[in-house]
C-alpha cells in the first residue's frame, strides 16, 4: 500500500510551551500532520484558571491560527469547582492531574485525591475530562522507584472511577501492560494515550541516552508489546496523545553531578509520518485512522462531519530522513529519531 489517507489527525496529548519555544514548537503541530492539539498546562507557572487557560489559547492561535487547541487547567488546590463551571463554559476541556515532583514544572501537582473530590463531582457533573499522569513518586522507603510507579499509580485510577463513574478520565502515556490492562477493565468513560516513541523503546534505549528520556521512562519489551497489541486490535478506547515536549538543546543535551537532563520526547514536527512507520512495523497501518483521528475525537465527542474534514496523505517512500534540530543554536530543539529515515511523508 503506498499511500493512507487520515481524516483531521488529532494530538490528545501535547506541550507547546510559551514565549519563544511555543514560537517554535507551536508551527510543528500542523507540520507534523494534525490539525487538533490537547494542550497540556504545565507551564510556568501553570495554567490554573480560565482566564489564564484562554490567554494561552490566543496566543497559540497567534503563532497559528489553524489548528483546534483543546485548552486544559491543572489541577492544584487553587480550582474550585465554581472555576470548572466557568471553565466549561468557556470551552476548556480537561484537567490534567501531576503527582507532585515527578516530572517538568509537577512541583505544584497533586499528593492525595480525596481532596480534590468536590472538584471531580463537579467535573462529573459538567462534563469535563480528567487526565491523569498516571506516576506515583519515587519513594525510597516503599520502593517506588520509575520503574514500578505507575502500576502503583492504578489503583489511584480505579478508585477514581469507582467514586465517579461518569467522570470521563484518561490515562495518560501509557507504558505498561499493567496500565493497558487496568484501563481494559474500566468502563466506557476511561481511556488512555498511547505516545509514538513508547511504541519505539524500552529501557535499554533510554538508558545513557537522554534525547529517549522523558516521563514516564519507557519500560521492557513485553510492556511495548502490550501497547503494540491493543492498537493492533483496534480498541476504540486507546488513541494517540503524543506527549510530545520539547526542551532546549542544552537541557537535553547538558547533565552535571547535580541536574540531570530534562525528561521530555520532541515528535511533533514528524509525527504522522513517524506513528504511521511504527504502525506499519508491527503490522497495524490499517489502524492508523482509528489510533492518531477518530477514537480519540469520539472519546472527547470531537467527531467530524465531511464538511470539517482536512484529509491528510501519506505517501510511502523510502527515505525520508528526520532533521537534526529545528531553530538555530541555543534556541533549538532536536527531534525524536534526528538523522534516522521514516518510510512515510506527508504529501497533502
Ligand atoms: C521550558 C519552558 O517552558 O520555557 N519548558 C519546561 O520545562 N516546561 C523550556 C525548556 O525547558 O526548554
Ligand atoms: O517527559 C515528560 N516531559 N513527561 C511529562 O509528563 C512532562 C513533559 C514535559 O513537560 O517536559
Ligand atoms: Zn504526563
Ligand atoms: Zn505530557
Amino acid at each position: 500500500m503506498g499511500e493512507v489517507i487520515v481524516p483531521s489527525p488529532a494530538d490528545f496529548h501535547v506541550h507547546l510551551r510559551q514565549g519563544t519555544l511555543a514560537k517554535l514548537v507551536t508551527p510543528h503541530v500542523r507540520k507534523g500532520g494534525f490539525t487538533l492539539a490537547y494542550v497540556m498546562p504545565n507551564l510556568k507557572p501553570p495554567i490554573t484558571t480560565t482566564a489564564q487557560a484562554l490567554a494561552y489559547k490566543a496566543e497559540l492561535e497567534a503563532i497559528d491560527p489553524t489548528v483546534e487547541y483543546l485548552m486544559t487547567l491543572y489541577l492544584s488546590p487553587d480550582l474550585t469547582p465554581e472555576e470548572i463551571v466557568k471553565a466549561k463554559n468557556a470551552g476548556i476541556a480537561g484537567v490534567k492531574s501531576y503527582p507532585r515532583g515527578v516530572t517538568t514544572n509537577s512541583d505544584g501537582g497533586i499528593e492525595s485525591y480525596e481532596m480534590y473530590y468536590p472538584v471531580f463531582e463537579a467535573m462529573q457533573r459538567v462534563d469535563m475530562v480528567l487526565n491523569l499522569h498516571g506516576e506515583v513518586p519515587s519513594d525510597a522507603a516503599t520502593n517506588i522507584h520509575v520503574l514500578n510507579a505507575e502500576p502503583q499509580f492504578l489503583p489511584h485510577l480505579h478508585s477514581l472511577h469507582k467514586a465517579f463513574p461518569r467522570l470521563r478520565i484518561v490515562l495518560e502515556h501509557a507504558t505498561t501492560r499493567a496500565a493497558i490492562d487496568a484501563v481494559k477493565e474500566c468502563g466506557p468513560n476511561v481511556a488512555c494515550t498511547i505516545t509514538a516513541h513508547h511504541l519505539a523503546l524500552t529501557v535499554d534505549d533510554w538508558a545513557g541516552q537522554s534525547f529517549n528520556f522523558c516521563k514516564p521512562v519507557a519500560k521492557f519489551p513485553d510492556d511495548r508489546a502490550a501497547l503494540r497489541q491493543v492498537i493492533k486490535e483496534g480498541h476504540p478506547r486507546f488513541f494517540l496523545g503524543s506527549d510530545s515536549a520539547p526542551h532546549l538543546l542544552h537541557s537535553k543535551s547538558t547533565s552535571t553531578p547535580t541536574q540531570g537532563c530534562a525528561a521530555g520526547i520532541y515528535t511533533s514536527p514528524i509525527l504522522l509520518p513517524l506513528v504511521a512507520h511504527l504502525l506499519e512495523s508491527f503490522d497495524a497501518l490499517d489502524k492508523l485512522q482509528g489510533f492518531a483521528s477518530t477514537f480519540g475525537r469520539s472519546f472527547y465527542h470531537r467527531d467530524l462531519n465531511a464538511e470539517q474534514t482536512h484529509k491528510v496523505v501519506l505517501q510511502k517512500i523510502s527515505a525520508h530522513v528526520v532533521e537534526g534540530k529545528y531553530g538555530a543554536g541555543e534556541e533549538s530543539v532536536v527531534p525524536f529519531w534526528a538523522g534516522k529515515e521514516l518510510g512515510w511523508k506527508i504529501v497533502a
